[in-house]
């Protein structure tokens, strides 16, 4: 089921993830593809998108970074008190059906949406690995759930303290000019997901990327997703798109828009200007 006007509900549990992210589960009936998300209204502040995740045995789950003043109230919530949801919303991503293995890039909370995924292909017994990266040991998200489930693990830190010391690129790059994949499915910050991409193309790797962008109605209305050239919606046509789509994003590695509207380069971009 969808539900296009807020459903409110009251947070069942909450789960302390590390210091900055927690998980939030509720009692509702909804249908949702590993991809999509919803739109979270958060009383007295905003409604903002988040991944989904339909854990088995214990239902609907959010996972949520403290990076804002929505995301802060959030985490403040206690089990019991009530928020909106509506959705799920957005394209998904697919698995090949001869799909035997496959490949997942994740860094920070871009790991939501391929642990779902992750739950997904294992059922079906297809061969998961893992390029997992954080900042520190700490926060890498979901390492033991993905562990009891049978994905095998890269894990990467920025600062060495688990696995490979620096980008989660890296380990993914050697991966692939070794080990044959299916398909490979990659969300996390852009800078992170355009390296993938470029991997994916030199390599002739099909893939799946979360293409983020600022939304505000969640359900294709208001026009604040769309990106240059296609005029695609991210709330709709995305925000799941395939490798060759994505090469008619022109702006997918460059620049979003705020929630004004305004044109904003990524700082990577602006450092290779100046
Ligand atoms: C499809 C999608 C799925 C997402 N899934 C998750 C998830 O599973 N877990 C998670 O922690 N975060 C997720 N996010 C990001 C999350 O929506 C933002 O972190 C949140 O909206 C920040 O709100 P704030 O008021 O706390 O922070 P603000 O201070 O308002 O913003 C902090 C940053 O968050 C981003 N942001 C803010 N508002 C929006 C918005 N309406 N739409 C998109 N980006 C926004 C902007 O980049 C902004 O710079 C997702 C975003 C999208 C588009
Ligand atoms: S957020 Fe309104 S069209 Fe996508």
């Amino acid at each position: 089921m969808r539900y296009d006007k807020p459903k409110v509900v009251s947070i069942k549990k909450i789960i302390e993830e590390n210091s900055r992210v927690k998980s939030f589960l509720f009692d509702l009936e909804i249908q949702a593809k590993p991809g999509q998300f919803v739109m979270v209204w958060i009383p007295g502040y905003d409604e903002k998108p988040f991944g989904v995740i339909l854990k088995d045995g214990a239902g609907l789950m959010i996972t949520v970074a403290a990076v804002g003043r929505s995301t802060k109230a959030l985490h403040q919530m206690k089990a019991g008190n009530l928020i909106g949801i509506r959705g799920a919303y957005g394209s998904h991503f697919h698995l090949p059906s001869e799909a035997k293995s496959i490949a997942l890039v994740a860094g920070g909370y871009g790991m939501v949406p391929l642990a779902y995924l992750a739950q997904e292909a294992r059922k079906k017994n297809i061969n998961v690995e893992l390029f997992l990266g954080a900042r520190t040991q700490k926060e890498l998200l979901f390492a033991s759930w993905m562990k009891e489930i049978g994905v095998k693990l890269h894990l990467s830190t920025d600062d060495g303290s688990v696995g490979h010391h620096g980008f989660v690129t890296e380990p993914f790059a050697e991966y692939v000019k070794n080990k044959q994949t299916d398909q490979v499915y990659v969300v996390g910050p852009e800078i992170m997901e355009y390296k993938v991409a470029q991997i994916c193309y030199k390599k002739q790797v099909p893939f799946e990327v979360s293409v983020e962008r600022y939304m505000k109605c969640g359900l294709g209305i208001c026009g604040q997703c769309c990106v240059d050239n296609t005029g695609w919606r991210m709330c709709v046509e995305g925000p799941i798109i395939n490798g060759e789509d994505l090469k008619k994003i022109i702006e997918f590695g460059k620049y979003h828009r705020t929630a004004s509207g305004k044109v904003e380069y990524f700082p990577w971009v602006k450092k290779t200007k100046n």
